[in-house]
């Protein structure tokens, strides 16, 4: 059992912090939003992330799991703190650290015994060395020699499976250059120990830089190559059926959409393509990834635009907001994209979305033009057509007959190809979706 601090209790810092204390380890998680700690000392969990709310209860209710808004209370006799602090985007893409260096700024005042200081957070190569130096300054200017260690250890949990993915990692990356701290987090690890990789710390740092990256080329790779399938009269799910099955390729991250969001995606290929201008090497490759993605939204509301000529006086439900299914986040969804680019040319909207309604109220503010629904059918109601932009597994059970007469058009935009297209030309539906275009139903294939 480890006392262990966590900086930083969003997404990433409440999961890591109550799947620690689930470990068995004593847990306290600190944040400086003093908001968020009082619902946490309340029960409620600031954000939707499916099965956290019972973890967290659980931790608390053993005495695991405590939250504070003091680094001195948090730090007192910790050997092991995490830092899960944000790290958004400058206007020029890169990476904005001072999050990171002002909690390190502050934990460096409160430390009396040896620590070692985890970086959860995704910051730019080189950056664990700048922690390290904040440290020895601060140290420094308390006239004291306290030993430390900084590990880098990228997290790469994904928002609404984020507790399966810490408690059944596919790896733990541990960049550190010292034996001490090793035998540490080898010890707080151990029940992971075939998925621990111990790296030098400029690898560890890029390798959470170069997943992201991975992940956002396969996605605009196939959003690319959808847009030329609807040039050459083909079908991306076929193509994508065929790729996937080659092993060297595989399944995931091969579908075709309206262009990736979240907290993570965009701005980490953004931060990449600084990070390598930086050390001159070519961005271009990392920049295009980016430059797809916004053409993929782009190109997708051309297809509304394309097709009603004008959209002034049109009224449009939005079906899903948040990024992603299984999470209220809605950081760079490609909703809000969208949903810029039709109210900009006059459309009204009807919101919809299964959980992250109160964030995108939040987010969009009160308009004339926006109007927050109930559900998918009241979203429907009296609109020319129906937008998806997120593949939410309710939507896939929808009672269309009913929407039918809810509509004023029988017109489906799908975002993220969850329909069928014959199934709902079947039902009446004028159907457009992304990389395919109108084959025959029956094919010759039997
Ligand atoms: N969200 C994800 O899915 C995910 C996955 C992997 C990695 N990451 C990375 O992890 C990091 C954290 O991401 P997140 O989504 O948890 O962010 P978040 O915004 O949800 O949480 C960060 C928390 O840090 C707090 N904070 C800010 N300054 C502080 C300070 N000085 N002291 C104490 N607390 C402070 C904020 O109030 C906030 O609650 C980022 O670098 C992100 O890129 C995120």
């Amino acid at each position: 059992m480890k006392k262990i601090t966590i900086i930083g209790s969003g997404y990433v810092g409440l999961v890591t912090g109550a799947c620690l204390a689930e470990m068995g380890n004593l847990v306290t998680c600190l944040d400086i939003d003093q908001e968020k700690i009082n619902s946490l000392l309340a029960g409620k969990i600031p954000f939707f992330e499916p099965g956290l709310e019972e973890l967290v209860k659980r931790a608390v209710a053993a005495g695991r799991l405590t939250f504070t808004i003091s680094y001195e209370q948090a730090l007192h006799n910790a050997e092991l703190c995490f830092l899960a602090l944000p790290t958004p985007s400058h206007p020029d893409g890169s990476c904005d650290y001072s999050y990171v260096f002002k909690a390190t700024a502050e934990l460096a005042k409160h430390i009396t015994d040896y620590l070692i200081i985890i970086n959860k957070s995704t910051i730019p190569v080189g950056t664990t060395g700048k922690v390290r130096e904040i440290i020895e300054d601060v140290l420094d200017q308390r006239g004291i020699d306290i030993p430390f260690d900084v590990v880098s250890n990228p997290e790469f949990l994904q928002e609404g499976t984020a507790i399966h993915n810490c408690m059944n990692p596919d790896r733990i990356i541990l960049g550190l250059d010292s034996q001490r701290a090793q035998k540490v987090l080898q010890q707080l690890y151990a029940p992971f120990k075939d998925q621990i990789q111990i790296m030098d710390i400029p690898s560890a740092e890029l390798s959470k830089y170069a997943a992201n990256a991975m992940l956002a080329m396969r996605l605009s790779f196939m959003n690319h190559l959808a847009g030329l399938c609807e040039k050459v009269g083909g079908n991306i799910e076929q193509v994508r059926q065929a790729l996937g099955a080659d092993p060297r390729i595989g399944h995931r991250y091969l579908q075709a959409g309206i262009g990736f969001g979240g907290s993570c995606l965009p701005k980490d290929v953004d931060a990449l393509c600084a990070i390598a201008k930086d050390h001159g090497h070519s961005p271009d490759f990392f920049r295009m990834i980016l430059e797809v993605n916004e053409q993929q939204k782009k190109a997708f509301f051309q297809k509304i635009l394309s097709h009603f000529g004008s959209l002034e006086g049109k009224t449009f439900a939005i079906w899903g907001l948040s990024f992603k299914p299984n999470t209220d986040d809605l950081r760079e969804a490609p909703s809000l994209d969208l949903i810029k680019m039709l109210t900009e040319s006059g459309a009204a909207l009807r919101l919809f979305d299964p959980i992250a309604m109160s964030n995108a109220k939040k987010i969009l503010g009160n308009s004339s033009q926006l109007k927050f629904c109930q559900d998918e059918y009241d979203a429907a109601q009296q609109t020319d057509a129906i937008i998806l932009i997120t593949e939410w597994p309710e939507f896939r059970s929808v009672d269309f007959s009913k929407l039918g007469v809810l509509m004023r058009n029988k017109v489906l935009f799908d975002g993220r190809n969850l329909y069928d297209m014959h199934e709902m030309e079947n039902l009446g539906f004028e159907y457009f979706c992304i990389g395919k275009t109108k084959q025959p139903a029956k094919q010759w294939i039997v």
